[in-house]
This record gives C-alpha cells, structure tokens and sequence, in this order.
C-alpha cells in the first residue's frame, strides 16, 4: 500500500501522532507518507479518515 499527501496538507501533524510508521513530519512543517504493509492499514486509514482538509489518500 502507498499513502500520498497532497498539497491541501496544512501540517496539523494528526496524521504522524495517529499513524507514525506511515507519517512523517517533514522539514517543510508538512507530512509525507510512503509504502507500507497491510498490518498498518487499519492506522493509516484512521490518520487519513481524521485528516481536517482530506490531504491523504491510500492506494494499492
Ligand atoms: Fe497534513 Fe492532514 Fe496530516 S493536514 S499533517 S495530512 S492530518
């Protein structure tokens, strides 16, 4: 699976407290997401449902 952040993201940081083995907080104040395994899915799907502006999408 991939997680994206697109450019809506305002940095709120929910994501990397909710799911940090998915989410990191980058040196642009923003997050960036990456490959991960299904036994994060469950996580990663929380950090994005919970995202305010709806930055993260979660892909195959
Ligand atoms: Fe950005 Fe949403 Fe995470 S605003 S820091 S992608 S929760």
């Amino acid at each position: 699976m991939k997680a994206t952040v697109n450019e809506n993201c305002i940095g709120c940081g929910l994501c990397a407290g909710t799911c940090p083995e998915v989410f990191t907080m980058g040196d642009d104040g923003l997050a960036h997401g990456g490959d991960f395994g299904d036994e994060l899915l469950e996580s990663a799907q929380e950090a994005r449902d919970g995202c305010p502006v709806s930055a993260i999408s979660l892909d195959d």
